[in-house]
């Protein structure tokens, strides 16, 4: 089934994915992920939950995969032929798409109660989940208790994506794409060939704007796309960090194997990052508005009456010069953003030290350049110590790893600032 040359230029060929799919409206979507991952050269066996069976037909995942569909955890035959320790001992990694609110909390509380749960409970491998609920189950505190448990396991989750739902809402809670998913998974593998130098360290990123709201529906933001900020994520942890991304409202996916924490306000991101604390590295590369809204109305302004409402701004607090100045439990390693359109290197190195911090990266955002929302950026990267580095016209994502990499390298040498 694979198509000619996709197999070679992807990191799956050869790979073994056991798909584990439980009972989401989003099953619907597995035999297009299984077709996926098959053309690009991967192995895929699947398990089926019985409410998965409500929305995917166990002859629809056995045709595309060509191989036993596995659904019964007493099924003598396929407990003789394939156990669940074999199912395991056969595959490189687990994937559970979707995975509902009701299977996260099994895998997270070891509950084993039919064959995707057992399976889970007894892998030693890898295992990812694309979630996928309802966004109030999404958002409820038990489902976030329980995906950061599993995070802190190592259960990697991808997505989920936000977007309309199958009931009606809108939100965070539908389960990524089947190409997102493969990339995910490409990502995944490419990562396990990678060197891991950030192992046991921890990192505290922010990204994307700050919404400062005037009244429930109106809000003073800013263009920040929060690519840079999240591709800085996705690096860090590809290198082994363990990572906490605080992230303001962006339209981009979730990175892979990141921990993310949404917030709205600037008041949110600082409270957000304190509690992330503590961490070895602390990337500051939110765009937070300087100001917030002082007199932000409870109800709806109206038009009419007295002219036109004044609006009264009070200043933010500074995320990136608190975590700078803090006395005991300062990351070792702080690192903040600067937007400039002229002398960048002058004016950043002014800001280095107004904010206290020990790296600066300063984007030249002269419109010439098409930073913001754009997919490249040109950076200075300043060193308290003087030592300068110019990346100019690169892709985020290679800005990113460069970042990544000249942060492991100042862990590997030790060396303060
Ligand atoms: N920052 C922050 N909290 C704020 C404001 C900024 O953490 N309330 C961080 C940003 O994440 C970034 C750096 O500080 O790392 C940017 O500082 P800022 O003074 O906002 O610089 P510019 O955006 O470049 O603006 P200006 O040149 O007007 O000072």
């Amino acid at each position: 089934m694979a198509i000619q040359g996709l197999e070679n230029r992807s990191g799956l060929q050869g790979r073994r994915v056991l798909l584990i799919v439980s009972g989401g409206i989003a099953a619907y979507k597995t035999p297009e992920l299984v077709r996926r991952l098959r053309e690009r050269g991967c192995a895929v066996r699947c398990v089926l939950t019985r409410s998965g069976a409500q929305f995917v037909t166990p002859l629809a995942l056995q045709a595309v995969s060509e191989d036993t569909l596995y659904q019964d955890l007493w099924n003598l035959t396929d407990e003789s032929e394939m156990g669940h320790i074999q199912l395991s001992r056969q595959a490189d990694v687990i994937l559970v798409a979707p995975a509902t609110a009701n299977i996260l909390a099994k895998m997270a509380h070891g509950l084993t109660d039919d064959l995707a749960s057992t399976v889970l409970l007894a892998t030693d491998k890898p295992v990812l989940a694309a979630p996928a609920m309802n966004v109030r189950m999404w958002e409820h505190p038990a489902t976030r208790a329980n995906v950061a448990l599993l995070q802190s396991r190592g259960v990697r989750m991808i997505g989920p994506n936000e977007g309309a739902m199958a009931c009606g809402e809108y939100g965070p809670g539908r389960m990524s794409e089947p190409l997102e998913i493969v990339a995910a998974l490409e990502g995944f593998f490419a990562e396990g060939d990678a060197p891991r130098p950030l192992a046991g360290r921890h990192a505290v990123v922010t990204s994307g704007p700050t919404h400062e709201p005037i009244d429930p529906v109106r809000y003073i933001a800013n263009r920040s796309s929060g690519k840079q900020g999240h591709a800085i994520a996705t690096a860090l942890a590809r290198l082994g960090a363990r990572v906490t991304l605080v992230s303001g409202p962006v339209q981009i996916a979730d990175p892979v194997g990141v921990s993310v924490v949404r917030v709205e306000t600037a008041v949110q991101m600082l409270a957000a990052v304190q509690a992330a604390l503590p961490a070895d590295i602390f990337v500051a590369a939110a765009a937070v508005a300087d100001w917030r809204v002082d007199n932000a109305a409870g109800q709806k302004l109206k038009k009419g009456g007295s002219g036109s409402p004044a609006l009264a701004l009070a200043e933010n607090p500074d995320i990136l010069a608190t975590v700078s100045g803090m006395g005991q439990g300062r990351p070792a390693l702080v690192v903040g953003f600067a937007a400039e359109t002229n002398d960048v290197a002058a004016y950043a190195r002014a800001k280095l030290a107004r904010k206290g911090c020990d790296w600066i990266v300063a984007n030249d955002v002269s419109p010439a350049t098409g930073t913001f929302g754009g997919d490249r950026n040109s950076v200075h990267l300043i060193r308290r110590d003087g030592g300068e580095d110019i990346w100019a016209d690169l892709p985020k994502s290679e800005v990113a790893a460069r970042l990544a990499t000249a942060i492991a390298d100042r862990f590997e040498t030790g060396k303060t600032e």
